[in-house]
């Protein structure tokens, strides 16, 4: 097959290659074979990524002699929960998995963390796979081993860092993918460019549209760059003890709006990272390290993509500064009660901060609700 791009994720004992190309899930059994033992692998998938993909995949598989087994989970980000890691525990179990059993995280961000986190706990940890389906994942979630489920304190606060095998991204099942959906994983492409490559976030404010609108080729460069930005950090510091945190930018405002929306389809995680990078360039604005101008251009890109950039482009959503703020002070990357921030000097140029004062982040967020 040709068109197929590999990338590799350098790790001392757990380093595994991201493959991007079309027709990747048609094709699967050629890559996931050399990985799977002869338990049966047990892919675990949703309702709406099963509709459109799982026939393809599961051919593929019959056609290379894999044995597999599927469950298929409820569609949502409520899946990514206490309840719904019970039950899909229950659900693995009663496949009777053996230690070398392989799981295939099938879909979204949501099947990736939640199944990742499960291969971690499962009789002490078993192999999985990512074949991420949706933008977001593709350029995100599926690399770098972070899994978990939401709990009332907030996103992904319990789980843990365990790295898949192998991740392939198949950019023909984006095609199937809703344009909101598509958007909020072009924010997380978008952040690649603006935490440390101007020039990569001027070749997107060129190419965002065609991109978006359906261009593969377009599409397949930006996941690529993408992919190849964040294994390049996730190499050098897998456990976030430094610069992995970039890769945080926009979050601790966008977790804190997903929050406070319940985690629902009223916010969308891309959406909320959206908003939250540009509230981080307007915290910079206002602490006088970064300019306006930068500030305003990447408002205008997100903007003009349709994206939104601000809490109050979400409809029917009231907001409170004092709730935000609470759910910020409880994100994981608070530090000796001090919440650390990825600041920016301008669009390429960000850094990791604890010198932000509440009195600023309330000045902020009072401003940003204020409708
Ligand atoms: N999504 C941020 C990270 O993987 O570190």
């Amino acid at each position: 097959m040709t068109q197929v791009e590999t990338l590799q994720v350098d790790l001392t004992d757990r380093g595994y290659q991201i493959l991007v190309g079309p027709n990747l899930i048609c094709n699967a059994a050629q890559y996931l074979s050399p990985l799977i033992s002869d338990k049966p692998a047990i892919i675990i998938t949703d309702s709406n990524v099963s509709q459109h993909h799982l026939e393809k995949l599961t051919n593929s598989m019959k056609d290379g002699d894999i044995a597999y087994t599927v469950i298929t989970l409820p569609a949502g980000e409520d899946q990514k929960s206490f309840k719904g890691l019970q039950n899909l525990i229950s659900a693995i179990l009663d496949k009777k998995p053996e230690r070398n059993s392989t799981l295939i995280a099938f879909g979204g961000g949501v099947v990736g963390d939640l199944t990742g986190f499960l291969a971690s706990i499962i009789l002490r940890g078993i192999d999985f796979i990512q074949i991420p389906t949706t933008l977001l994942a593709q350029v995100d979630s599926s690399i770098g081993g972070k899994t978990g489920i939401n709990t009332q304190h907030g996103k992904n606060l319990v789980g843990s860092f365990y790295q898949p095998r192998l991740v392939l991204s198949d950019t023909t099942a984006l095609e199937t993918l809703p344009r909101r959906e598509l958007l909020a994983g072009y924010a997380e492409i978008v952040k690649y460019g603006l935490i440390g490559d101007k020039n990569f976030f001027e070749w997107l404010e060129q190419n965002g549209r065609p991109l978006v609108d359906g261009s593969q080729k377009l599409r397949k460069h930006a996941i690529i760059a993408s992919c190849r930005a964040k294994a390049k950090i996730v190499s050098k510091d897998e456990k976030e003890l430094g610069n992995r945190a970039l890769l945080n930018f926009g979050h601790t405002f966008g977790h804190s709006l997903e929050a406070e929306t319940g985690f629902s389809e009223k916010l969308l995680h891309g959406e909320a990272v959206s908003i939250g990078m540009v509230m981080a360039f307007d915290l910079s604005v206002q602490k006088g390290i970064c300019s306006p101008k930068d500030a305003a251009q990447v408002r205008a890109h997100l903007a003009s993509m349709g994206l939104p950039t601000r809490p109050t482009d979400v409809p029917n959503q009231t907001w409170c500064s004092d709730a935000l703020l609470k759910h910020m002070a409880q994100d994981k990357k608070v530090h000796k009660g001090k919440m650390t921030f990825i600041l920016t000097r301008g669009i390429g140029d960000t850094f990791i901060t604890s010198e932000v004062d509440n009195t600023e982040v309330k000045a902020l967020l009072a401003e940003a609700i204020a409708v």
